[in-house]
């Protein structure tokens, strides 16, 4: 039994949360087959609505939030991971039903543990983690659906945040010309550094009412949904594809079938807790041939005690890139 610190949130008095800094004991963590002594935990947007009780995403208190962590293993009562190895959790219960990221011990089912990929170590791998799963996924798809470098450049929204970061740098580095929208004008070098070839800003588009607009990307990424997926549909190239991955802007749709069936555009929905075989062909792909190339530039280090200040910061979509947090001394 070993003591460790934990950012763990408790039943408020209305619908958020009280997160606090407590001390606890491994013996308190919820049953598992692997004990990782966690190295870091990235902080996604999914986190920052949970502590702050929105959508209700954790329905049991107490729980210690943070969707995904890597580290070590420190106990283990499975055969596939022994003391030592080098592993990340990212998704499945972690952080929602089952206490996750935010502490430096987990205790997870041995069915969510995947071991980190030769050559990446604990913090490559979570400032990478969700987001960059989720952009080398999108890839990964839109290129089974056809996609190639040639076809024509690929737009990125919420390009400043962690998918769209990572998804810029990862298209550039695979030789797509790549478009960034985005909402901060103060980003824009940061944007062209990850490789971005154009940087749109979200204000000046001018978006049109009509079913068809001006074809313009073989290929989207689109972490905003809302208007802007819908002027996605209505501007793609015949055959382009659009990766589907978040909300940011809006939980709706509205367009119609027209790009559909006149232009053959695709359109792909992204779950990044997908099933531990494509796991596995994800994260091969992002040691290897969609390694990102500038993650000291995406990375934002932090510690326990910042986590409040970053929900904050990512709820009001000022996040830059990725924040891991740092959870041993
Ligand atoms: N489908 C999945 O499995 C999956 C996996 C991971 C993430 N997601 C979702 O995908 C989205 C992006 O994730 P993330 O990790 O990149 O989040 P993030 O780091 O918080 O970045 C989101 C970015 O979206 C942009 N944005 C904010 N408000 C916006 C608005 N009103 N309209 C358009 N863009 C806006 C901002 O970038 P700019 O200022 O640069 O525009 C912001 O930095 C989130 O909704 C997240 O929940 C889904």
């Amino acid at each position: 039994m070993t003591e460790f610190r934990a950012y763990r949130l408790f039943q408020g008095s209305g619908d958020a949360p009280q997160g606090r800094f407590v001390t606890m004991r491994t013996d308190e963590l919820p049953a598992g087959e692997v004990l990782v002594r966690s190295e870091y935990a990235g902080v996604n947007f999914k986190d920052a609505l949970a502590a702050h009780g929105i959508n209700k995403i954790i329905r049991q208190y107490p729980r210690i939030g943070g969707i995904e962590f890597s580290g070590v293993v420190a106990q283990s009562a499975d055969a596939r991971f022994g003391v030592g190895a080098r592993v990340i959790v990212h998704g499945f219960g972690a952080g929602v039903d089952h206490d996750g990221g935010f502490a430096q011990y987990a205790r997870v089912p041995a069915d969510w543990v995947l071991p980190l990929p030769e050559g990446i170590g604990a913090r490559e791998a979570s400032t990478i983690g969700v987001a960059g799963y989720t952009a080398a996924l999108c890839i990964h798809l839109m290129e089974l659906n056809g996609l190639t470098p040639e076809a024509g450049p690929v737009l990125v929204d919420g390009a400043t945040g962690g998918v769209g970061s990572l998804a810029i740098d990862m298209l550039s580095g695979r030789g797509y010309r790549v478009t960034a929208v985005t909402g901060k004008e103060a980003e824009r070098d940061y944007l062209l550094r990850l490789g971005a070839g154009e940087v749109l800003l979200r204000d000046g588009l001018e978006m049109g009412k009509r079913p068809l607009e001006k074809a313009l990307w073989a290929g989207a990424i689109d972490s905003a949904g809302g208007e802007m997926l819908a002027w996605l549909t209505r501007t793609m190239q015949p055959n382009g594809v659009i990766a589907a991955v978040g909300n940011a802007a809006g939980m709706e749709l509205n367009t119609s079938v027209l790009p559909f069936i006149l232009r053959g555009i695709r359109l792909l929905g992204i779950v990044a807790n997908s099933p531990m075989p494509l796991r596995r062909t994800i994260w091969g792909k992002l040691a290897g041939e969609l390694r990102p190339r500038h993650l000291e530039a995406i990375a934002d280090e932090i510690r326990l005690d910042g986590l409040p200040a970053a929900f904050a910061r990512l709820l009001r979509g000022g996040a830059r890139g990725r924040t891991i947090v740092k959870l041993q001394d």
